[in-house]
């Protein structure tokens, strides 16, 4: 990203990354040893360049900010209580994000429909939502695989 694109996204991310519950997730393990903030960070700043990069008009606010909040389950999800974790937490993280962000129907969309095609019936319908769930699948393939520095908001 050049500078004006930092900045921008920057600004675009601040006040979700900031909040004290988001800062809860600092706590939480993604895949290996990311953290689901940073996750959520780095899924956020995909969605953004990609968005740019094949030029696809979006609500940049709303595409920032369902971006950030698609894993906002608040809870670890390597305990035993959430075995069907994978099925379940896009609809949890929507209920939280509606709670705590009051997100408009775009943004809960977004996060409800980010794990497709493994929730099958959750299709996303909006470009915004699109972008989003191949961002997320891009960032776990790369966490995984540990070939990519989680803390994307400094690069
Ligand atoms: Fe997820
Ligand atoms: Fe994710």
């Amino acid at each position: 990203m050049n500078t004006k694109e930092l900045s921008r996204f920057r600004q675009l991310v601040r006040d979700t990354a900031d909040h004290p519950r988001v800062q809860i997730m600092k706590t939480y393990r993604q895949h290996g040893r990311i953290s689901t903030y940073d996750h959520c960070m780095g899924v956020a700043r995909m969605s953004f360049r990609l968005a740019r990069l094949l030029h696809i008009r979006t609500d940049e606010p709303s595409l920032v900010r369902g971006a950030f909040l698609h894993d906002y389950y608040l809870y670890d999800w390597h305990n035993h209580q959430h075995k069907l974790h994978g099925f379940r937490h896009p609809k949890t993280a929507m209920h939280n994000a509606i709670r705590d962000f009051n997100v408009n129907s775009l943004e809960a969309g977004i996060i409800r429909t980010h794990m497709w095609p493994f929730t099958l019936r959750a299709l996303p319908r909006t470009r915004e939502a699109v972008i989003v769930c191949l961002a997320d699948k891009i960032c776990a393939l790369r966490e995984t695989f540990h070939r990519s520095s989680p803390r994307a908001e400094h690069s």
